[in-house]
């Protein structure tokens, strides 16, 4: 299945059935590669622009239960590219084979197409960033990710807070010091755009940071980031550490000064936005602000923010807000992590106006209540309702007009559930229409499809489901029966008796996905692995639980439920399958870990 937007195929190739995109083919592309780093840079550190790094696919995966397949990844590195992110960071390639292979899909092929940027102008294809720890194997590994890009970078990180060298590295300054300046060197002497992090710089002694940021200079690298890891500081001390480092750090003026922040206080945009007045021309954020722990700064609010109070921070970003709603969208599907209805500019509450002196105040004058119109961020305003007289040009006007670009396929799959949809709702409303896009373009690759459902429930009845999956593998069609403790129990002991594989639900969430009786009833899930194949670890060498989560919408909540536990289910076979081969971080961490000297 390919998605929407994207033209992308399973086997991660990118394919061409966007007429747009195809006109974008013949663009010769490595007239974008960046001849002179350094220059590049200091344009960047002295202009108006605030670049945009995205880190969804790095930081944001490491949030619990946002375990992402190859296919799924290059589809959301395709819908970021179209958002107009400047930089990606498409992963960290020496956590295992299969990352390190979706990085350098990512950037043999989203990183080798140019672009329209929201003037409808041809740009540059986003930077692929592949993230490595400061050791040569990393190192190695992550330059082979993301060599095939027109404008590759390698971002590389040791941690310089007492905490993190005494107890984690068990590393002295001058150690750390020595292996900034030889790691940076080996990575520029690989890549001209290095970029290096001392991690939990927030907590670091801002002095010894000075130190540490003028040896990375030094030996290469032109964008220096500067992480409050842990989420601790505050907006006047984030702000006023990047103001100390850009007047301090020797070099520090030609430099890009970056952000990345986590939001375990809920300070994350603000401490963000704060490094941007300070002088940061880089942020680093992620879709929905998904992430570790309370994840990290999210893209839409601190764009929105420096959009729509230009007055006050006077800059540029090069993101196509109009293109927001949709990556949230994918990206919460794809993830499984469910947006909180009040999220600020991507929440499903957060351009509605229920209090009816605000809906008072909205008719007579929209800005009485509304900063941004719902239009910028691309939320669709048509008035356009479609019922079950409506035909398939009309949906595809519709969805057009939506931003979908369906191909034949998809778009018969889509009119067919659509018909089933406006025969039992009166009419179908753009959620609806999102809903079934999403539930049928964002798909795994699926081992297991489920064919027939049927269940028994009531008041004293035992629970009973009689389910028919098909083998899309070996063709096989297997009906087994299941009870349970409700029919959803009883469905899900069914499908278990016919897939045997080992896992524990342990979140299930029923959404409406519009008001009334007749709504889509749209199913989220998460199942866990129950032995170590489910486990790995982050980046910064903590432990990970692996989730899977699947999503189902229908207007029958059983079937949603069992499309979202077989979604869940596909994609935890694949990605365990996939594994097998992985290698053993922990062992890898030792590299960074010598004793004390
Ligand atoms: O939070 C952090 O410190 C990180 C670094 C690897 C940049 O994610
Ligand atoms: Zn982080």
């Amino acid at each position: 299945m390919t998605s929407a937007h994207n033209g992308s195929t399973e086997n991660g190739a990118v394919s061409d059935k966007i007429t747009v995109d195809n006109a974008l083919d013949n663009v010769d592309v490595t007239q974008f590669a960046i001849h002179d780093m350094r220059a590049h840079a200091r344009a960047i550190a002295q202009g108006n622009t605030v670049v945009v790094f995205d880190t969804t696919l790095r930081d944001g995966e490491q949030s619990p239960g946002a375990t992402l397949n190859t296919q799924e990844k290059l589809d959301i590195a395709q819908q970021l590219a179209r958002l107009g992110v400047d930089i990606m960071e498409a992963g960290f390639p020496a956590a295992s084979p299969g990352d390190l292979e979706a990085v350098k899909m990512i950037a043999n092929s989203i990183g080798r197409r140019v672009r329209l940027d929201r003037d409808g102008k041809v740009a540059a294809p986003p930077i692929v960033a592949g993230l490595a720890r400061a050791n040569k194997n990393d190192i190695d590994k992550a330059w082979e990710a993301v060599q095939g890009a027109v404008r590759p970078r390698i971002h590389t990180f040791l941690a310089t807070s007492d905490i993190h060298m005494e107890h984690k590295l068990r590393m002295s300054r001058d150690d750390v010091l020595e292996t900034v300046g030889d790691m940076v060197q080996y990575a520029s002497s690989l890549c001209q755009d290095v970029e290096f992090s001392p991690e939990d710089a927030g907590r670091s002694d801002p002095d010894f940071l000075v130190q540490v940021l003028e040896i990375a200079i030094k030996a290469g690298a032109t964008t220096l980031n500067i992480p409050d890891t842990v989420g601790y500081t505050t907006p006047e001390e984030y702000g006023g550490l990047i103001k100390h480092l850009r007047d301090n750090v020797p070099g520090g003026k030609d430099v890009i000064f970056s952000l990345h922040c986590h939001n375990d206080l809920g300070l994350a945009t603000a401490n963000t936005l704060a490094g941007v007045k300070a002088g940061a021309r880089q942020i680093e954020v992620t879709i929905n602000g998904i992430g570790e722990r309370a994840g990290n700064t999210s893209l839409e609010e601190t764009v929105m923010a420096l959009y729509t109070r230009k007055p006050v921070f006077s800059l540029e970003t090069n993101i196509v807000t109009t293109e927001i709603h949709r990556t949230s969208d994918m990206v919460s599907r794809y993830t499984g992590i469910v947006i909180q209805p009040n999220k600020a500019i991507v929440g499903a509450n957060a351009f509605a106006h229920e209090a009816g002196i605000h809906q008072d105040g909205m008719l007579k004058h929209k800005r009485t209540y509304e900063i941004m119109d719902a239009s910028a961020i691309g939320l669709n305003q048509s008035t356009l309702v479609l019922g079950k007289h409506s035909g398939r040009n009309a949906l595809r006007a519709k969805l057009e007009g939506m931003g979908y670009h369906l191909n034949a396929e998809e778009l018969k799959d889509v009119f067919k559930r659509f018909k089933d949809l406006a025969d039992k709702k009166k009419t179908v409303t753009d959620a609806d229409i999102e809903a079934l896009v999403g539930d049928e373009i964002y798909q795994p690759v699926e081992t297991w499809e489920l064919i027939k459902l049927q269940v028994q429930c009531g008041n004293n009845v035992i629970p009973t489901a009689v389910v028919t999956l098909h083998n899309n593998k070996t063709g096989e069609e297997i009906t087994e029966a299941g009870f349970g403790t409700g029919p959803v129990d009883a469905v899900y002991k069914g499908i278990n008796r016919i897939i045997q594989v080992e896992n524990t639900l342990v979140e299930f969430l029923v959404q409406a996905v519009t008001e009334g009786i007749d709504a889509n009833g749209d199913v989220t899930i998460r199942l866990e692995v129950p032995d170590s194949r489910g486990y790995s670890q982050t980046a910064q060498g903590r432990p990970r639980r692996r989730l899977f989560s699947g999503r189902g919408v229908d207007t029958d909540i059983i079937t949603a439920s069992a499309k979202a536990y077989m979604q869940a289910l596909n994609k935890m076979l694949s990605t365990v399958d996939n594994e097998s081969s992985s290698v053993n971080i922990a062992a890898d961490t030792a590299v960074l870990a010598p004793a004390v000297s």
